[in-house]
């Protein structure tokens, strides 16, 4: 793992603790390296209403736009969760998260996301092959 995996993937750890998660008790952190070289964080908030919930990588994307306008770019992303007892499980991306960071980033865009055993290393283009476009 390279350096700026590591501290993203530590600053997805801080984030994850801040989860509002009070219905499922599932908190996701998620970090975001945009290619003008800033780091933005996201957690997932959950709603009593269940639909409106965000997950995290989506609220990292919404921060990464906040802070640099259109013209961001995702360049590398690290998503981190932890259970009610406290245990990271495998957990990838969900479809819509992917739909919407494909919109900020390319195919070959660096994704890292936590397995049963050990962190899954992939990217965009093979977590949405022929995403929505038109
Ligand atoms: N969640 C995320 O934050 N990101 C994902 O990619 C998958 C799911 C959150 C949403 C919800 O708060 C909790 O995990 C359980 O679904």
């Amino acid at each position: 793992m390279t350096n700026s995996t590591s501290s993203l993937e530590q600053l997805a750890e801080q984030v994850a603790k801040n989860a509002y998660s009070p219905y499922s008790t599932f908190s996701v952190g998620a970090a975001i390296r945009t290619a003008a070289g800033n780091v933005y964080s996201g957690c997932n908030v959950e709603n009593v209403s269940s639909g409106l919930t965000v997950c995290a990588e989506r609220n990292a994307v919404g921060a990464a736009i906040a802070a640099e306008g259109k013209s961001m770019k995702v360049e590398e992303v690290f998503v981190t969760n932890f259970n009610a007892e406290g245990a990271t499980v495998h957990c990838s991306p969900c479809g819509a998260c992917r739909q919407v960071l494909a919109e900020f980033s390319s195919p070959d865009t660096k994704v890292t996301y936590r397995g049963a055993e050990n962190d899954i290393e992939t990217n965009m283009g093979q977590l949405l092959p022929d995403g929505f476009t038109f």
